[in-house]
């Protein structure tokens, strides 16, 4: 089915046929336009920027590529096409036809995991904000704004559900996603690595590596939902978030290729030498990928949870590729390991699997990144370099569970504090490494040009070459 773009809310759920519903969501509209033109990227209303926008949800040609005014940008309403007969996959209600109301009992929790999800997507928009003024290059301007705009739509996805299925209390909910605020003393965000800044464009790759890359497993384990709408808007959010992962991927290791080029050209190792030379060298770039890292480890909630395993048990969150998991999909009598402090070293205990399901998720996401993070390794393996990036062991620098009580080395060793004061500095990114890092932040904007400090991609989007106008200034 192709979307209607003649709609002031382009849409796939036949918005027409609710008049109420479609009131309501035109009265939010301008809100969010409002808070766009608060929040989203700075200086950039005018601009006309070659984004994709969804026209349908057909795998084979979902998106059309053209010349947009940001805040002209469609942000569509698109669920993925009902299976038929879909039946829950999991929990107490398997085998039961899935769910396409909200179920009384479920009211609550449910609101409360499209209220999280919806959350996080207005915040990083914020966190992105004025990342726009130093980017690398155009092609570089363009991606940002890409991942921006499709925040906005996740938004919209979220915001769809609570108007449609949450009555009175879902159109508060809502409005109050555009009036918390990335990184506000009194109305923050709701979890904490939606609060921290993106101030520079490292942390905006590793933030796109990794908390988007978040966003993908949480959105797969709620694609598994016996809420149906859930499952199948989230569906349709799973094929945007793999481009931000791609520019986080992608961003990273053109860093990195380029200071790994001038490290064998000036047969240098030497981060001061290579910081004169304008490169950003390994350590900073393995600090940065520690944090980010341990801040969206953090994201998968406490190892044990309760709620989780509610949430498991009533249907509403399934886990990663549910279906392609060979046990009983409820979990009753599993275990699974998690980790325990013994003797002053990490190890495994077995704890309740329906518990433990926090840390399930979490360690498919460690896998996923530390997968992603050997791609980069080859770009150096390939220029005979030695060093080696990795990703922290999951129990460093840990702020929420029982693990935030210790100090764990990035390779996992439980250390004193006072240890821990006298390594923290090569681990995590000190003010240094992030006034070196800002210090390389200048607008590159003239077509085929990028900054000294990254590469060039191997190519441009949707098939444009690289030196492609991808942003017009007018
Ligand atoms: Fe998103
Ligand atoms: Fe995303």
């Amino acid at each position: 089915m192709n979307i209607n773009y003649n709609d002031k809310i382009p849409n796939n759920v036949e918005l027409a046929g609710d008049r109420v519903l479609q009131r309501a969501l035109e009265h939010w509209q301008p809100q969010f336009l409002n808070w766009w033109g608060e929040m989203g990227p700075e200086g950039s209303h005018a601009l006309d920027v070659y984004l994709r926008t969804a026209v349908s949800v057909d795998k084979a040609g979902w998106a059309q590529f053209g010349y947009v005014k940001m805040p002209d940008y469609r942000w569509g309403i698109f669920l993925n096409p009902a299976e038929a007969e879909r039946k829950v996959g999991f929990g107490a209600h398997r085998g039961e036809p899935v769910w396409q109301d909200v179920p009384g009992e479920y009211r609550a929790n449910l609101r409360r995991i499209i209220v999280t999800q919806g959350d996080t997507e207005p915040a990083s928009v914020e966190q992105q904000r004025h990342l726009g003024l130093t980017c690398p290059s155009m092609y570089d301007l363009r991606n940002l704004f890409q991942v921006n705009v499709e925040e906005g739509r996740h938004l919209w996805a979220m915001v769809y559900l609570l108007h449609r299925f949450f009555g009175r209390d879902g159109r508060e909910e809502a409005d109050a996603l555009l009036g918390r605020r990335s990184g506000d003393a009194d109305h923050p965000r709701i979890l904490g690595a939606f609060n921290e800044r993106t101030p520079d464009w490292l942390a905006f790759f590793m933030f796109t590596f990794f908390t988007d890359r978040d966003g993908k497993f949480q959105l797969s384990a709620l694609a598994e939902s016996a809420f149906d709408p859930l499952a199948r808007t989230t569906r349709f959010m799973l094929t945007e978030e793999g481009h931000h992962m791609f520019v986080g991927r992608n961003g990273v290791r053109r860093i990195i290729e380029r200071t790994a080029d001038v490290m064998v050209q000036e047969r240098t190792e030497d981060p001061d030498r290579l910081r004169a030379l304008g490169v950003i060298d390994l350590p900073t770039i393995q600090r940065y990928l520690n944090f980010h890292s341990s801040v969206t480890v953090d994201l998968f909630g406490a190892d044990l949870s309760s709620n989780a395993a509610t949430f498991y048990t009533t249907g509403l969150k399934g886990r990663f590729r549910e279906d392609h998991i060979g046990d009983d999909h409820s979990l009753k009598d599993a275990s699974y390991p998690v980790l325990e402090i013994r003797d002053g070293t990490l190890g495994a205990k077995e704890a309740p699997a329906l518990n433990a399901l926090n840390e399930r998720l979490r360690d498919d996401f460690v896998r996923d990144s530390i997968s992603g993070v050997e791609a980069w390794n080859s770009a150096l393996e390939k220029r005979g370099i030695g060093f080696r990036l990795r990703v922290p062991h999951k129990a460093f620098n840990r702020q929420i569970g029982p693990l935030a009580e210790l100090k764990v080395s990035p390779l996992g060793q439980v250390i004193s504090v006072a240890d821990w004061q006298a390594q923290v500095d090569s681990w995590l990114p000190t003010d240094g490494d992030r006034q070196f890092v800002q210090s390389l932040m200048g607008r590159v904007v003239t077509p085929g040009q990028f900054a000294n400090w990254i590469s060039p991609p191997a190519s441009g989007i949707n098939g444009q070459p690289v030196e492609c106008e991808y942003v017009r200034f007018n």
